[in-house]
């Protein structure tokens, strides 16, 4: 099979990696992908920006790609499954009007509130003097949110109301996400624990994939400013049988019945962002894709063929696939240029990469790197992703660790106590 994926970050290089081993598979083109995916056996990166869906269209039908798969939000919502299906090529993601559920915080809500999905209480805005009204009248804390795509930066915490109107006046007045914050949602804040829970849908059927736990703070005790994540390990110890069963009753199958009814059945991945709060999950949000850095804990442990899983979600045969997992927890820790998540610095020397060595298994992601004149340079905010194994979070956690320290560039920025909450849970 020839297969096309689409992105570049950590993610990408993951899904890479993983697809590269399945024995059905012949060649892997990657629109843009990085030095990290261009190293991996069977792989070849194209330079086709992920959302030029006609560029990539002719690209698969010239190439005869026999199946594309979508990492990133970007292209669903400007409808590449919709576009690539319509002329008879098979790509693996949710249809533009199922990531809805991602590209539209106010469609999520209103779909959750009708088919009954705990989530936080919430009312959407687009004039500015009723949100400030409410705002105003909303016990502190509470969230604002941009209804649309804000690269995960449209969600403030408040915890003040001067702050409070300062959000209102620069979401909904200053059109800080443009489009995206043309409404806005006020809601609840909900005190818990987060995790990130992963299914596969075949549009009337679902299969849990994982859950994991993602650090979405900059720096170490979850402080600092909220970034695309800094680290995450699969599985979520606090996701036991009973808290899982209430995720799937209460959200994750309501969601796939659901969206039948509402005649936009889902097929892809579907990542619901839970906070969990004494006990009972409530769904903060819906991704319609696999998360980053999520996927590089999540992917390490799968023992099975990722493209037969999901060349079955594509044949609505998903009930009959059962994928074998580790057991052990993958564990992944993310460095980052000095800066990240504002302006950051780039075309740094990555010293180590080759070198890194440990007497267990690890596996280096790139997300933002760049190869010139043959050397691997930092050129993103997320620079690389390094996972290993462990046989709880303490031992993953250390053999991860032991692989970030033999890697090094100037302004190297890295949390470091990734699962540091299971530890102490287990303590
Ligand atoms: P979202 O993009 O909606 O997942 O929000 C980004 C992050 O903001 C989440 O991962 C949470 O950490 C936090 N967050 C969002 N909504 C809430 C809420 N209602 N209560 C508490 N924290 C929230
Ligand atoms: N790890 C969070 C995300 O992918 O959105």
């Amino acid at each position: 099979m020839n297969i096309l994926i689409i992105g570049q970050g950590g993610r990408e290089h993951a899904l890479a990696w993983k697809i590269s081993q399945s024995p059905e598979v012949e060649n892997i083109y990657i629109a843009p992908g990085n030095p990290g995916t261009a190293q991996e056996p069977k792989c070849k990166n194209i330079t086709i920006t992920v959302d030029d869906i006609p560029a990539l269209l002719k690209f698969a039908q010239t190439h005869l790609i026999d199946l594309t798969i979508v990492g990133p939000e970007l292209p669903l919502t400007l409808g590449i499954v919709d576009e690539f299906t319509q002329h008879g090529l098979k790509c693996f993601g949710a249809t533009q009007a199922a990531s809805q559920l991602e590209s539209s915080k106010t469609f999520c809500k209103k779909f959750a509130e009708k088919y009954q999905i705990p989530t936080a209480k919430a009312a959407s805005f687009t004039d500015i003097e009723k949100a400030r009204y409410y705002a105003q009248n909303h016990p502190l804390p509470f969230v604002i949110k941009a209804d649309g795509l804000a690269a995960g930066k449209g969600v403030v915490i408040i915890d003040n109301y001067s702050q409070a109107m300062q959000t209102i006046d620069a979401m909904l007045g200053d059109k800080q996400f443009g489009k995206a914050s043309q409404k806005i949602i006020i809601e609840t804040f909900l005190a818990g624990e987060e995790v990130s829970y992963f299914v596969i849908a075949d549009g009337e059927n679902f299969l849990t994939l994982a859950t994991a736990q993602d650090h979405k703070a900059r720096d170490n005790g979850d402080k600092g400013p909220n970034t695309g994540g800094m680290g995450a390990f699969s599985p979520a110890p606090l996701v036991d049988n009973l808290l899982e069963q209430k995720i799937i009753d209460r959200i994750i199958q309501p969601t796939i019945t659901g969206m039948q009814q509402e005649n936009i059945p889902y097929t892809g991945f579907l990542f619901a962002g839970i906070m969990v709060v004494k006990g009972e999950p409530y769904l903060l949000e819906y991704n319609c894709r696999l998360g980053d850095p999520e996927t590089q804990a999540i992917l390490l442990r799968l023992k099975s063929d990722l493209i037969s899983i999901i060349l079955a979600a594509l044949n609505k045969s998903l009930t009959s696939v059962n994928p074998v997992w580790l057991s052990d927890v993958a564990l992944n820790v993310v460095m980052c240029a000095a800066g990240y998540p504002e302006n950051y610095e780039k075309g740094k020397i990555i010293n180590g990469l080759d070198d890194a060595h440990a007497d267990f298994a690890f596996k280096i992601f790139h997300a933002g790197t760049q190869k010139v004149n043959g050397k691997i340079l930092t050129q993103g905010g997320r620079v690389l992703s390094i996972a290993s194994f462990g046989k709880n979070v303490a031992i993953a956690q250390k053999n991860a660790y032991h692989i970030v320290n033999q890697i090094n560039f100037s302004g190297a920025l890295f949390r470091t106590d990734i699962g540091y909450k299971a530890i102490s849970a287990t303590d």
